[in-house]
């Protein structure tokens, strides 16, 4: 059999997160050497663009010169439809038949990669299902479809939309994108807990007091506002993203590295939380500070708008590692920083013999996602000198001085290529998505009623106060500097 012949579909290619996203993700494959030479990517949307067009359209996106540009976009081709007729179905099965029968010997892959609003994925995959499923018959070849979230906004509706998109793709051709899974040191998590033995016994609550997972941007909704409103904080980040790490910090160790045996591990955890109560919920929206609007200012949202921007969230599982030690989430837009990191805090030493605070010296180990990705621990030292006095110190692994030079892939690139060879490992599955909502729909139907409180903190800042009290409340001890 010959290479590959692949076709990657970008659906809802002319809209913005085609252009952000998907496009220049293959792009770096291809200039990466990671796509086969026998790649083509053809849009489609209902636009009635040119080929010239589309690519007038993406180059800005692009990495490097007019060449490497060029040298990419000439793959780049584009058919024109609706999501809804048959006559675009028709046009674009007729596209990838054309280009398949060109390479009789090859096994051909299509990816159908949905850059489209979830509202229009069951006629999307019923389109494709009808026009677009028949192979080639080569052995090898396959089709599979990605999609993003939102999925749903709850655990009903998301049952919905998973139910009809089953019925037309089983789980093995869907690929749920996270892309928080796609983060190099989401990834580098698994690894760490699972290969150091000096990890395993202190990784449960004899020695963990509290978990903080920290999404912070420091930004507000910059004409998102429509998109975000019908759906809040806790649906955008924390029900999938936040989720996603908390299950990685929590999961026993799987049976092996297969994608269904880690899987497996965090659909697990996850079914031992139990949905969030409202008393360990902070909830809070951006009002405007500093010459930077409120979030009810943006003209996409409803002057009334209740939708939080801030959420902070204490879970608890509840199984024999983990019982009672807090877990909080915490998400929040234009606040006064931009990082993503997760903060394991362990309990007081017992008996603490030297100067200082124990109280205030408390071991965390650090994963910062971003920016400026970082593993550290923090411990306790001598201060040098002829005194016995203590220090907090740090055993880092700051990526940039270990790998100066090293480019860290972009998640999107990485899961489209897990996807293309077939590996679902870093992709949500039908369950562990059930699981996710599971914990959150309660409370999100209390928030969608009003019936929590909502406290503004001005654009720019910490974010409201009581989540400090709710931080307080979980255990969790800011450590003196000293
Ligand atoms: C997206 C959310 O899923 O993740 C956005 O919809 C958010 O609101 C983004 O800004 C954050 O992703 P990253 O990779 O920039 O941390």
């Amino acid at each position: 059999a010959g290479e590959l012949c692949l076709t990657v579909v970008v659906l809802g290619a002319s809209g913005d997160l085609a252009s952000k996203k998907t496009y220049p993700a293959l792009q770096f494959l291809f200039q990466k050497g990671f796509l086969t030479r026998n790649t083509k990517v053809i849009g489609y949307a209902r636009s009635p663009l040119t080929d010239e067009q589309l690519h007038a359209k993406l180059r800005p996106r692009l990495e490097g010169g007019a060449a490497e540009a060029d040298a990419f976009l000439k793959r780049c081709t584009y058919v024109a439809g609706a999501y809804d007729g048959p006559e675009g179905w028709k046009a674009l099965a007729a596209a990838l038949a054309a280009r398949e029968a060109r390479h009789p010997a090859c096994p051909c892959g299509r990816l159908y990669y949905l850059a489209l609003p979830p509202s229009v994925y069951p006629q999307v995959c019923s389109g494709l299902k009808t026009y677009c499923d028949a192979l080639p018959s080569t052995e090898g070849s396959w089709i599979r479809v990605i999609v993003e979230k939102p999925f749903g906004k709850d655990l009903g509706s998301s049952e919905e939309l998973a139910a009809t998109l089953g019925a037309l793709y089983p789980e093995n051709q869907l690929y749920r994108i996270d892309h928080y899974l796609g983060k190099e040191m989401a990834q580098n998590l698994f690894v760490m807990r699972f290969a150091n033995m000096f990890l395993a016994p202190l990784w449960n609550r004899e020695c963990v007091s509290n978990v903080q997972i920290t999404f912070k941007e420091d930004f507000g909704t910059q004409g998102r506002g429509g998109y975000f409103d019908t759906f809040g904080i806790i649906r955008d980040v924390v029900q999938n993203h936040l989720v996603q790490l908390l299950a990685f910090v929590a999961m026993e160790k799987p049976l092996s590295i297969h994608p269904d045996d880690i899987r497996d591990e965090k659909v697990k955890v996850l079914r031992c939380i139990k949905p969030v109560q409202e008393h360990n919920v902070v909830l809070g929206q951006y009002s405007a500070a500093g010459g930077q609007p409120g979030y009810t200012e943006d003209p996409t949202v409803p002057d009334d708008s209740r939708t939080p921007t801030f959420a902070a969230v204490t879970l608890y599982i509840d199984n024999d590692r983990w019982a009672g030690v807090p877990f909080v989430l915490k998400a929040g837009k234009a606040l006064n920083d931009k990082k993503a990191e997760i903060r394991v805090q362990m309990r007081a030493t017992p008996h603490y013999i030297f100067p200082g605070q124990p109280e205030a010296t408390r071991n965390e180990l650090v994963v910062r996602l971003q920016p400026d990705e970082a593993i550290y621990l923090k411990m306790i030292v001598k201060k040098p000198g002829l005194e016995i006095d203590t220090a907090i110190s740090e055993l880092d692994l700051d990526y940039s001085k270990r790998y100066p030079g090293v480019a860290i892939p972009d998640a999107y690139p990485r899961l489209i290529l897990d996807a293309i060879r077939g590996d679902q490992q870093h992709f949500v599955r039908r369950d562990e998505l059930r699981a996710a909502w599971a914990i959150f729909t309660p409370l999100l139907h209390a928030v969608d009623a009003g019936r929590l409180p909502l406290h503004p903190y001005p654009y720019g800042s910490r974010g409201p106060e009581e989540a400090d009290e709710l931080l307080a409340r979980a255990g969790f001890v800011k450590n003196l500097d000293y």
